[in-house]
């Protein structure tokens, strides 16, 4: 028993290009490796100037191209910069993953007006400034997968993260209208709402909660596959949005939670 090849040529993402934001933390970082294994070249945005370039060169000792683009995506001129860039450096672009995201673990009134803003811009507004970019580079291309990484509190709310729902919420159905309106020109646009994945941000949010790592993270394994998420749970769902496999999905929103939602 093989594994047949057309099967490996639905799953491969050779000559593809990727853009994968906040890439050098947890679930981004584990996306860029996932589609780098299928054979994609990756060009990584995130902030963090320390960490990003680190997994550049992981990806690198992969054999594939991989270059690092200092941005902060909730800064249109940064934005452009790291497309540019793309552009001139890789050529193609087909892959864009808007995975980088912050919470702030507030209820409506201890939250001030900066507050809301840094996660709407970051969380939702981002989508858009890439996404605007993205697009008709992908349209010259022939046709391309946005995945967009929501959240289960992107469907349903929760407690003392209003801000964090409220871009979640919006990327969810901003989602869906984009799906919509560049479906025939061949770009597909999907989304990947995780339940809790044991990242840094999951442990920043249990310091802003006040609470121990360990609780926190007993509490949140209760779901009926009783466990936290990995980030690798994550990036293989966006692995089957980006190639080939899921070549008729568009506007779907894919809960990946151990069937906490559920
Ligand atoms: N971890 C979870 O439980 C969980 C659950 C649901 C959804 N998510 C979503 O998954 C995504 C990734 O989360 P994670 O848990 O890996 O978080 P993380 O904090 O481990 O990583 C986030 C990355 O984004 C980068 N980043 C933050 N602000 C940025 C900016 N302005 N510009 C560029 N990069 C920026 C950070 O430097 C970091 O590398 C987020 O959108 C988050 O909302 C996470």
């Amino acid at each position: 028993m093989r594994i047949h090849d057309n099967i490996l040529n639905l799953i491969s993402l050779e000559g593809k290009t990727a853009i994968v934001t906040g890439t050098a933390s947890g679930i981004g970082s584990a996306v860029a490796i996932r589609l780098a294994e299928a054979g994609a070249d990756i060009a990584l945005f995130d902030i963090d100037k320390h960490k990003g370039p680190q997994i550049e060169e992981d990806i690198r000792q992969l054999g594939n191209k991989a270059k690092f683009y200092a941005c902060d995506v909730s800064v249109r001129s940064d934005c452009q910069n790291a497309v540019d860039g793309v552009s001139k450096d890789f050529g193609n672009l087909d892959i864009l993953v808007n995975n980088a995201g912050v919470i702030t673990r507030k209820d409506i009134v201890q939250l001030s007006e900066e507050e809301w803003d840094h996660v709407l811009r970051v969380n939702l507004k981002s989508v858009y400034q890439l996404s605007h970019l993205v697009i008709p580079r992908m349209v010259q291309n022939g046709g391309g997968s946005i995945v967009n990484i929501g959240s289960g509190w992107g469907i349903k709310g929760g407690p003392n993260a209003v801000a964090y729902c409220a871009s979640k919420g919006g990327v969810v159905n901003l989602t869906r209208a984009m799906a919509i309106d560049h479906g025939e020109q061949g770009v597909r646009v999907n989304c990947v709402c995780p339940g809790d994945v044991h990242t840094e941000l999951l442990e920043r949010e249990a310091a802003q909660m006040h609470q121990d790592i360990g609780e926190f993270l007993a509490e949140a394994s209760d779901r009926p596959i009783p466990r936290v998420g990995s980030p690798d749970d994550v990036a293989n769902a966006v692995l089957f949005l980006t190639c080939q496999l899921s070549s008729w999905v568009t506007g779907s929103i894919f809960v990946v939670d151990g069937g906490g939602l559920a």
